[in-house]
């Protein structure tokens, strides 16, 4: 199996992921961590804990910072609601909080490992960057970075920003610095790899009430996020669902294509804080630190989300 350890902020799309995660026997999830971003870290770790619950999935969830290292927390409620979790209703959380922080936590997870762990990553990058400045030891032990964050062309947050690395630009230039390896899931992929609602409407099919959840979850998604026609056809009637590229690239990379370049993040920028600056040309002649992924079999990747749906539905 793959350790690995999942940071995020649910978030719609993050729980999405979770629930991937959770249906995939390739992985051997050692440790959740929360942070804030699309909504505040009390927010996203209760969404966490309802959710995992909820799965029946037995795992340590730990809290992590409250804020960006410099910025103000600007959470994104109008696409992922006033909880986080759009107008999805779970029952109260079964699983406690860990009495450990995420960063001890992730420290002695990854100290504590035998084999590289991979870290994966589907919020702003704060948690991460704070262990790499705590205990830079620890990034030995991890394989590499599956990152959802970034694009190498157009933002969603600024015109040249995507969200999660607006929120937190600082910790992610650490990580991005770090000199471990990453794989960056950014909206250039991730703007391709949608369902339909005419798709999901399979789901709502299944007739239960976790199907019901699910679906609803998704179109509310739909509903609160900017569509443009910039990156695929009939984008009126696609969900994207960026967090769950993060996953779905460490139990199947050969669905994705991607480069490697040299990325750095620009931290503060009088038009582009946050924007993942990708070296096309070798500019610079650094070294090539990120896999940039652009291309995804969506057929075979839809295909993966929805049989993780039913059975985690048949649980
Ligand atoms: C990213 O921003 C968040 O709103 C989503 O959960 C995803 O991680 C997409 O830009
Ligand atoms: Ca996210």
């Amino acid at each position: 199996k793959i350790p690995v350890i999942i940071d995020c902020d649910p978030g719609i799309d993050d729980v999405m992921a979770l629930l991937l995660a959770f249906a995939r026997e390739e992985l051997d999830i050692r440790l959740i961590t929360t942070e804030p971003g699309n909504q505040t870290q009390e927010k996203t770790i209760y969404n966490a804990r309802a959710f995992t619950s909820f799965m029946k999935q037995n795992i340590e969830i730990a809290r992590g910072l409250d804020t960006p290292f410099f910025h103000q927390l600007e959470v994104a409620a109008e696409v992922h609601g006033e909880s986080g979790l759009g107008d999805m209703v779970l029952p109260a959380p079964t699983l406690p909080e860990s009495s450990r922080s995420a960063i001890d936590a992730m420290k002695d997870v990854l100290q504590s490992s035998e084999e590289p762990i991979v870290l994966i990553a589907t919020g702003p990058l704060t948690n991460i960057g704070a262990l790499f400045l705590a205990h830079p030891e620890v990034k030995k032990k991890i394989r590499y970075i599956s990152y959802m964050g970034g694009a190498a062309v157009g933002g969603n947050t600024t015109p040249t920003t995507e969200f999660n690395v607006f929120v937190d630009p600082h910790a992610a230039d650490i990580v991005f610095r770090s000199g471990v390896p990453i794989v960056m899931s950014g909206l250039d992929l991730t703007h391709k790899s949608f369902v339909t609602l005419e798709e999901i409407a399979e789901v709502e099919a299944l007739e239960t009430e976790f199907a019901r959840q699910i679906s609803s979850l998704m179109k509310f998604y739909i509903h609160h996020t900017k569509q443009t026609p910039f990156h695929e056809e009939n984008y009126e009637t696609n969900i994207r669902l960026h967090d769950l590229c993060a996953v779905s690239y460490v139990v199947t990379p050969e669905l994705f294509k991607g480069d490697e370049y040299h990325v750095e993040i620009e931290i503060e920028g009088r038009l582009t804080r946050g924007t993942t600056v990708v070296d096309y040309m070798e500019r610079t002649g650094l070294p090539k630190n990120v896999k940039v992924l652009h291309t995804v079999d969506r057929e075979a990747f839809r295909k993966q989300f929805f049989q993780a749906i039913e059975k985690m539905n048949r649980l």
